[in-house]
């Protein structure tokens, strides 16, 4: 049977969309179920950032949350189709608009979906946009990919994978996630400081060469050795060492090679995050 596939709502010309009460719902188990599991495992200022926002138990309306965000470190987040292209992505990042598909998991979906929908994007992602170094990691990100040569980006983009989805921190308390795609997952929260999954100081040379998947747990994280680190991470010569990378090549990976006719690698479609 053929899956419904999902489309973003059109926001109406003052930017609100009209979530419908299942959709609410949905949005409300979700953080609360995330809420349980955070403590402990996510970073401080992930926990500073989601009290900040202070979500309610209908999924936000985009002009209120960028008023919030705009407040901290001029970010806001852009409503978008469910898919776009890495252009667009990197342009949105590099003029500091987060870009958010306005839709929702189904009721079928809560445990996992692979299209990144409202509740990843903004549960995952907002309460660090709150975080300067988080911002300007982003912003500068941007800037970077798009002087890059468009066949490097998928590559490139492994560095926004390895940080901005999947990122580990250590801290005085121990190990904890900051990665969107770690926190708006509640099986990858509770998997992700165990020892299923193998974890290196995050360099990124190794970050560049390293291959990922986006349908499954992932089973190797980089860890800073400081949240704050997240800040200088882009003052190296980031596009030198993309062409190191490629010279030396890619490492094993360390996954299963995907099925055949199963969408769930790096290299297809639109920008996975
Ligand atoms: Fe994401």
């Amino acid at each position: 049977m053929a899956v419904e596939a999902y489309e973003s709502k059109n926001p109406d010309e003052l930017g609100y969309v009209n979530w419908e009460s299942e959709e609410n719902k949905t949005w409300s188990t979700l953080v609360a179920r995330q809420k349980e599991l955070l403590p402990g495992r996510a970073c401080d200022q992930f926990m500073e950032g989601l009290e900040y926002l202070d979500f309610t138990n209908e999924v936000p309306q985009l002009p209120e949350l960028n008023k919030k965000l705009d407040a901290c470190n001029g970010w806001g987040v852009e409503p978008v189709p469910a898919i776009i292209q890495p252009q667009e992505f990197f342009t949105l990042l590099a003029n500091k608009r987060f870009p958010a598909a306005t839709f929702i998991r189904r009721p079928e979906h809560m445990d996992y979906l692979q299209e990144p929908d409202i509740f990843h994007e903004i549960f995952g992602h907002t309460p660090l946009l709150t975080n300067k170094a988080y911002g300007d990691f982003m912003e500068e990100f941007g800037k970077i990919a798009l002087k890059a040569q468009p066949k490097d980006r998928r590559k490139l983009f492994r560095l926004f994978w390895f940080t901005i989805e999947f990122g580990l921190t250590k801290t005085n308390e121990g190990l904890r996630a900051y990665g969107g795609g770690i926190l708006s997952s509640p099986g990858e929260t509770e998997y992700c400081l165990t020892e299923e999954s193998t974890k290196e100081p995050f360099d990124v040379l190794n970050a560049l060469r390293t291959p990922y998947r986006i349908d499954i747990m992932q089973p190797h994280y980089f860890v800073l050795e400081d949240f704050q680190d997240l800040f200088t991470i882009l003052d190296q010569d980031v596009l030198g060492k993309l062409e190191e990378a490629k010279k030396l090549g890619d490492f094993e990976p360390r996954f299963p090679p995907k099925k055949k006719n199963v969408k769930n690698q790096e290299t297809d479609g639109a920008m996975p995050c």
